[in-house]
Formats: C-alpha cells, sequence, structure tokens
C-alpha cells in the first residue's frame, strides 16, 4: 500500500511503499509531485538504467552540460562531495537550468552514498511565497521580466572553485546560456502564479537599474527563504527526490565535513514560461 506523507502544508510530501520501476505505482507518484512540488520516494532499489526509465516517464532527459556524468550512464549526473573536500556542489538557493530558455520541469536525485546525519536539502514553495506578498507589491512584480545565466556560476569566473579544480564541475566554455523569464510565472501544471528568480542564476531586472534590480532582488530572496515556505529534506541509500524547478528553490546543506556523499541526478527537459 502507497503512503503519501505531506511534510508541510504548502510544500514537500514523502512516499512510502511505492516501487517507481512499477508501472502501477507511477498515477501516485505523479499526483503527488503535482500536488507537492516535492516528493521524497523512500527505500528504492534502482539501477541508473531503473532511475532513467522512470525520468523518462515525465519526458525527454536534459543531459546536464557541467556536471561531471555517470562513467556508463551519461545521462546521469553525479553530486559528490568527497570526505576530504569542503565545498558542495548547490549550496546556494537556486532552481535548476533558469538560465535555459526552456527551463528543466523537474530533477530526480537519487541518494547512492550519504552521510550518518546531515547532508539534507531543504526547498522552498515559490507559489508559497508569493500568494504571502501584498496585493500591491505582487501587482508590481508580476509585468517584471528578469535575466538568468549559466557564465558567472559554471564559466571561466568558476574555474577556480573547489567543485571545478576536484573536475565535479567541468566545461567552462559550455557556459553561454543567458535567459529572460518573467518574474512570475504561471506553472504550467497547477496554473498556481509563483516567483521565478533566484539567488544564484538571476543576473537582475530587465530594463530596471542596477540598484533597482538589486533592491528588489533582495527584497525578494529574503523573503523567499524564510522558512514559513520551507520543507526538508533527508536521505538514507535509496531515498529518490523529486522536485519541480518550476515551483521551488532548493539548497543543498553542507553539514556532514569528513563524509562522503554522493548522489545521481537526472534533470527532465521543460517547456518556455509565461506569466
Ligand atoms: C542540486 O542542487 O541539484 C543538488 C542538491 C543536493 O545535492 O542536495
Amino acid at each position: 500500500m502507497v503512503e503519501v506523507r505531506p511534510l508541510t502544508p504548502s510544500i514537500g510530501a514523502e512516499i512510502i511503499g511505492a516501487d517507481i520501476r512499477q508501472e502501477a505505482d507511477f498515477e501516485i507518484v505523479r499526483q503527488a509531485f503535482t500536488d507537492h512540488s516535492v516528493i521524497a520516494i523512500r527505500d528504492q532499489e534502482l539501477t541508473p538504467d531503473d532511475q532513467i526509465e522512470f525520468a523518462e516517464r515525465f519526458g525527454p532527459i536534459n543531459v546536464n552540460r557541467f556536471f561531471k556524468k555517470h562513467d556508463t550512464h551519461p545521462k546521469v549526473a553525479l553530486v559528490l562531495k568527497e570526505a576530504d573536500q569542503s565545498k558542495a556542489i548547490g549550496e546556494q538557493w537556486h532552481t535548476d537550468h533558469s538560465y535555459d530558455d526552456e527551463p528543466a520541469m523537474c530533477s530526480i536525485l537519487h541518494a547512492i552514498e550519504t552521510p550518518p546525519v546531515g547532508g539534507d536539502t531543504v526547498f522552498a514553495s515559490m507559489s508559497a511565497a508569493y500568494e504571502a506578498l501584498s496585493d500591491k507589491f505582487a501587482e508590481m512584480i508580476d509585468g517584471l521580466n528578469a535575466w538568468h545565466s549559466s557564465r558567472h556560476v559554471f564559466g571561466a569566473a568558476a574555474a577556480d572553485s573547489e567543485n571545478s579544480k576536484t573536475g565535479r564541475i567541468e566545461n567552462p566554455a559550455l557556459a553561454k546560456q543567458d535567459a529572460l523569464h518573467p518574474v512570475v510565472i504561471t506553472h504550467p501544471l497547477s496554473g498556481r502564479k509563483g516567483i521565478y528568480v533566484n539567488p544564484e542564476f538571476t543576473t537582475r531586472i530587465d530594463g530596471w537599474t542596477e540598484a533597482e534590480s538589486a533592491s528588489v532582488l533582495r527584497f525578494l530572496y529574503e523573503h523567499c527563504a524564510k522558512p514559513d515556505f520551507h520543507c526538508r529534506v533527508s536521505y538514507r541509500p535509496g531515498t529518490v527526490t523529486m522536485w519541480d524547478n518550476r515551483a521551488t528553490w532548493h539548497k543543498a546543506i553542507n553539514d556532514y565535513a569528513g563524509h562522503r556523499r554522493l548522489m545521481h541526478r537526472i534533470t527532465v527537459e521543460g517547456c518556455s514560461l509565461n506569466r
């Protein structure tokens, strides 16, 4: 019997008793993903081929240009931190692939090796954050667009980072994406409005001065970082966490010094975003 347990009223659910290799469990998993934006499916026994097959039920796989790839399954990206490394991948709040014209729909993270404690991911609901704004402020940002870029995160400027030097992030020459998206989008599945800017990849609000843009983005980032809009997923090997990049932010908590953490990640193609 498959059980879906919400983690908070606004975001996240844990799924117990499912086997995502089984067709029979797919519909309940898909519905939970639509309803909760983040799902942590416990106790899966998956090969990389199983994870690829599950991801492809949602759409074509978007092979990440920058993450180190699995040796035999290049559609699977490695999210790795060795015991002697200090930086984790994805420590800052972000939305995967917001620098693409058609940002990834979802990311699917399969926990392979986890620290004894720590190494959680925190998620934020962008629709809950939007709905908590005053009507007048929401009206003001509703008409805006913002630029997003991969250049400052994955390009030459990042060559000195530990993630690049250890080969966990690669291909700086491919970091050429700049994309313009509405600051507030209507979610393609749920129809809910949500904030679509993030501290990692958003560079500025289109048509505003640097100071105007920085000031409003800072306010939005502080607002979305309130724990009221968050859920937190902890892992054990076999947990598969899937999140909707059009509805959430996430950040990896780097609190497990001295331990190895290895995740297999797949991102699924999305669509262009509209207000
Ligand atoms: C990511 O940012 O895609 C990875 C998140 C995590 O490792 O917790």
